[in-house]
């Protein structure tokens, strides 16, 4: 298990973290929920530290890929069509008390 205090992670922030000795990034959405997903984007490995989060996604800048806060992937294409990838491996998440604690 891993803990970090919530305002490490902040509305629209990212961060590296590691769990169980894998890598894997957590991000806060608009709304204020968090998600997770591996450090290292499944379609290319791209450090997904450096993705944005658009609205509650996190969306890796290199292709375009975006993650929900609930293991889901997907691609939203220009024209607004959503093409469903595999699900991603995530972190339980529970925050509480001003900590964020996240396990496998
Ligand atoms: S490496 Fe992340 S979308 Fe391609």
């Amino acid at each position: 298990m891993t803990e970090l205090e919530s305002g490490r992670v902040p509305v629209r922030h990212i961060v590296a973290v590691e769990v169980d000795g894998d890598e894997y990034v957590v991000w806060r959405g608009a709304s204020g929920e968090l998600g997770s997903a591996p450090r290292w984007c499944p379609h290319l490995d791209s450090d997904l530290t450096e993705g944005t989060v658009v609205g509650d996604d996190l969306v890796c800048t290199a292709h375009g890929w975006s993650f929900d806060c609930r293991g889901h992937a997907f691609k939203r294409t220009e024209a607004g069509r959503v093409d469903p990838k595999d699900d991603i491996d995530t972190v339980r998440i529970v925050e509480a008390g001003g900590r964020i604690a996240l396990s496998r």
